[in-house]
C-alpha cells in the first residue's frame, strides 16, 4: 500500500491505497473553507497553521496500515510553499523512520490520475484542468508525458468564480456558491463580453471578466438585489464557460482527440460538464470525468498517481525533496 499526503492549499488530505488493484482502503480530507470563508479566500499562513493540527489528527487513524506500507508519496509542487512544506515534513518523517521510499508528486499530476482512481490509466487523451490555481488544456502521452497546449495568461477559471463571489459578498469557494446562485438566475441579462474571442491565440483569460462584472456590480450599487445577485452568477457563468468552449472548438477542431477529460476543482461544475459533453459528442471525443468526489483537492489522487511512480520505480531522496509553488515540469 501506499500513503499518500496532500497539503497545497487549504485541504488537509491522507490515504491509503492498494498497489495490486488500486483500491482505496483509507481515505480522510479536512477542508478549512469554513475558516477562510470570511477573508474571502485563502489566508497561507492560516492554512499552514490548520494543516499543522490537521494532518497529524488524520495520520493517527492510519497507524493500522504502516506495516503494509511499501511508500510514502506527497505533493511537493505546485501550491503555496507553507502549506506544501507541512505535508513533505509529515512525508519525509514518515519515509525515514518507516524506512519506506518517498514519492514527490507534482499537484497537477494529481489531478489528471483523478480519472485513473480504482481504475486503470488511459492514455493517450487531452484534458482540461479547471481549478482554483490553473487552466489549462494539457495533452497526456502516457505516465509523466504530458504537454500544456494552452494556459490561463492570468487569473484561472475556478479563482474568477471565487473573485466573483467576493465581490457579491457570497463567501468562498466561490465555485458552488455561484454555480447555485446561477441556477435561478438570468444567463443573459448581463452581457459581458467573452475574453480572447477574436484572438487566434489558444490562451485563456478572467481577469477582464472578472473587471465586467465589478463594474456591472458597482452599476447597480447599494440597491443590488437577490436576484441581481443571480442573474449576476448566470450571466458570468454563461461567459466564462463560452470562453472555454471557444478555445476548445478550435482545439478540437485542429487535434480530434478521441477521449478527452476535465479535472481540477471547478470540473465539478455540472454546467460546463454538459457544455462540454456537447461538443464531444459534436466531435465525436468519448468524455472522461473523475468522480465529483475527487475533483477537488484530495490525497486519492495523489495516491493514484504514486501507484504508477512506484511501478515505475520513480523515488525522490528525502534529503533532496524540493517545493516550488509554481512548477509544472
Ligand atoms: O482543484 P481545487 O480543489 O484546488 C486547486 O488546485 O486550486 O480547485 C478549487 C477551485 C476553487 O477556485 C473553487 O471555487 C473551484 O475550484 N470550484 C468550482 C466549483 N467547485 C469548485 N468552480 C466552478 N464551479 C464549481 N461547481
Ligand atoms: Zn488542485
Amino acid at each position: 500500500m501506499i500513503l499518500s499526503i496532500e497539503s497545497s492549499c487549504d485541504d488537509s488530505s491522507i490515504a491509503v491505497t492498494r498497489i495490486a488493484d488500486k483500491e482505496v482502503c483509507f481515505h480522510k480530507k479536512i477542508s478549512q473553507e469554513l475558516e477562510h470563508s470570511k477573508y474571502g479566500g485563502v489566508v497561507p499562513e492560516l492554512a499552514a497553521r490548520l494543516h499543522a493540527q490537521a494532518l497529524p489528527k488524520i495520520l493517527e487513524e492510519t497507524k493500522e496500515y504502516f506495516p503494509d506500507l511499501k511508500a510514502i508519496a506527497v505533493t511537493n509542487e505546485p501550491g503555496l510553499s507553507v502549506t506544501l512544506v507541512e505535508g513533505i515534513t509529515m512525508a519525509k518523517a514518515l519515509s525515514i523512520s518507516l524506512d519506506l521510499p518517498l514519492i514527490a508528486v507534482n499537484h497537477l499530476y494529481g489531478h489528471i490520475y483523478s480519472l485513473f482512481i480504482e481504475k486503470e490509466t488511459l492514455f493517450p487523451q487531452t484534458v482540461l484542468l479547471v481549478s482554483g490555481g490553473h487552466t489549462m488544456i494539457i495533452e497526456v502521452r502516457g505516465f509523466d508525458q504530458f504537454e500544456v497546449v494552452a494556459r490561463s495568461m492570468d487569473d484561472s477559471f475556478g479563482e474568477s468564480f471565487d473573485k466573483v463571489a467576493k465581490m457579491l459578498g457570497l463567501g468562498y469557494p466561490g465555485g458552488p456558491i455561484v454555480e447555485k446562485l446561477a441556477q435561478e438566475g438570468d444567463e443573459n441579462r448581463f452581457d459581458f463580453t467573452v475574453p480572447l474571442y477574436n484572438s487566434p491565440k489558444l490562451a485563456f483569460s478572467y481577469s477582464g471578466l472578472k473587471n465586467q462584472v465589478r463594474l456591472a456590480i458597482a452599476d447597480l450599487g447599494e440597491s443590488i438585489t437577490k436576484q441581481d445577485r443571480r442573474d449576476i452568477c448566470a450571466s458570468f457563468q454563461r461567459v466564462a464557460c463560452e470562453h472555454l468552449l471557444h478555445k476548445l472548438k478550435k482545439y478540437f477542431q485542429s487535434n480530434r482527440p478521441a477521449h478527452f477529460a476535465i479535472v481540477g476543482g471547478a470540473s465539478a461544475n455540472l454546467y460546463l460538464r454538459q457544455k462540454v459533453e456537447e461538443l464531444c459528442k459534436k466531435y465525436g471525443a468519448q468524455l472522461h470525468l473523475s468522480d465529483l468526489a475527487y475533483c477537488s483537492d484530495n490525497a486519492v489522487m495523489i495516491g493514484r498517481y504514486a501507484i504508477d511512480a512506484y511501478t515505475q520505480k520513480k523515488f525522490c531522496d528525502y534529503r533532496k525533496i524540493t517545493s516550488d509553488p509554481k512548477v509544472f515540469r
